[in-house]
């Protein structure tokens, strides 16, 4: 059986080099590769309702934003079916059933819950008629786990490209998905993730050094950011502090700009721009021993991201001025994603024998249990 891919992204916002590295670079290729059957990309807007409810615009106003930036990183709709999540309404149904199989215990220790509880402020105790600012956990919030459970396995998916922070996820559909054939019969298939393979791509820390970038930190570049902006936000970025006097010997490690050099610089980046140095070791390299100062740095991460995100923004502009023609494309991919899960979900249901009325055999096995107990009555 082919591989097939499913992933996707919460529009909550503008995605950013975070999103980039950590897997929407990896999709491209991956897409770009020939080896995938069929590859999802899902917008997933119910999901971000589950922490939004009172924010409906926000999610409203980025499902087009993430769009936008699927098309300009190099998604293409004639190769990846493009779909907004709650189009599908057979996911819905896929986690009703998924529901009784994963225990409140279990979704409390999901580890990625646990840290947005905590990082959303939700009290975790809150009861009836607390303020505002002990607002509960919401339980659509809580069972999202579930949720995308439906979403990869809907789609049959074999490989889930994605961030570390989603590997919790990956379990629980794996066990979701252990638990469903157990009782019913092999009927549906556990995915893997697929981890960003070099260190400064699996978490790619914000301009200020914190450890991931996040819109509300305000430490993000986005891929829809300009050159002038991305020289703004380099030159303004979190280096070594002890680093004082070019003179100074210099750490690497924890060095914003150099993990940004890990994540995004190509030996061939060295010819182009800084060709006294053979690589970027060489670079590491003086930087340790002294004598090299930050702005050099800076000026080769401004070079190199802005040659990265040169073809991005270029797409960007394109499809900006061609808006109907990305609702159209996203409604067509919403339609081949609906036909593909509803395949699934009526699997689901016969294994689940919940299929009445196409089931034959338990209606002609009743009524001839009744023929015989009104004959011999
Ligand atoms: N949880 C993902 C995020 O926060 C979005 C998502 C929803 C997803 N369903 C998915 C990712 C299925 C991978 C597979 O960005």
């Amino acid at each position: 059986m082919g591989k097939i891919i499913l992933t996707g992204d919460r529009p909550t916002g503008r995605l950013h080099l975070g999103h980039y590295v950590g897997s929407l670079r990896r999709r491209v290729e991956l897409q770009n590769s020939g080896e995938f059957e069929k590859i999802f990309i899902m917008i997933a807007d119910a999901q971000a309702l589950t922490d939004n409810a009172d924010n409906p615009e926000k999610v409203r106003q980025n499902v087009v934003e993430v769009a936008l930036d699927y098309l300009s990183a190099g998604l293409d709709p004639a190769k990846s079916t493009l779909f907004i999540q709650s189009q599908v309404p057979e996911l819905c149904e896929l986690a009703f059933y998924y529901m009784n199989l994963v225990t409140v215990q279990r979704l409390q220790r999901n580890p990625t819950v646990k840290s947005e509880i905590q990082m959303r402020g939700f009290a975790e105790s809150a009861v009836e008629g607390d303020t505002a600012q002990r607002q509960g956990i919401p339980v659509g919030f809580f069972t999202y786990p579930i949720s995308q459970a439906s979403d990869i396995t809907a789609f049959r998916a074999t490989t889930v490209p994605a961030g570390e922070d989603q590997e919790p996820m990956i379990e629980q559909t794996r066990e979701i998905v252990h638990k469903f054939n157990s009782v019913y019969g092999p009927t549906l298939v556990e995915p893997e993730i697929l981890l960003p393979d070099n260190a400064a791509c699996l978490r790619l820390p914000g301009t200020d050094g914190k450890a991931k970038m996040s819109k509300s930190l305000g430490n993000c570049i986005y891929l829809s950011d300009t050159a002038d902006e991305v020289k703004k936000k380099v030159m303004g970025m979190y280096t070594d502090p002890d680093h004082l006097r070019v003179e100074d010997p210099g750490k690497v490690e924890g060095n914003t700009v150099f993990t940004y050099l890990d994540a995004f610089c190509r030996p061939e980046h060295f010819e182009k721009y800084l060709p006294e140095y053979p690589s970027l070791d060489a670079l590491k390299e003086h930087y340790r021993r002294g004598g090299l100062g930050d702005v050099k740095v800076k000026k080769l991460l401004i070079a190199v991201l802005n040659e990265t995100l040169d073809p991005i923004r270029e797409r960007r502009r394109y499809y900006e001025s061609r808006i109907e023609e990305v609702y159209a494309m996203l409604e067509e991919g919403s339609a081949h994603a609906r036909a593909a899960a509803a395949v699934t979900l009526d699997d689901v249901r016969n294994a689940m024998k919940i299929n009445y009325f196409g089931d034959k055999e338990l209606i002609a096995s009743q009524a001839k249990a009744y023929a015989e107990k009104i004959h011999n009555s």
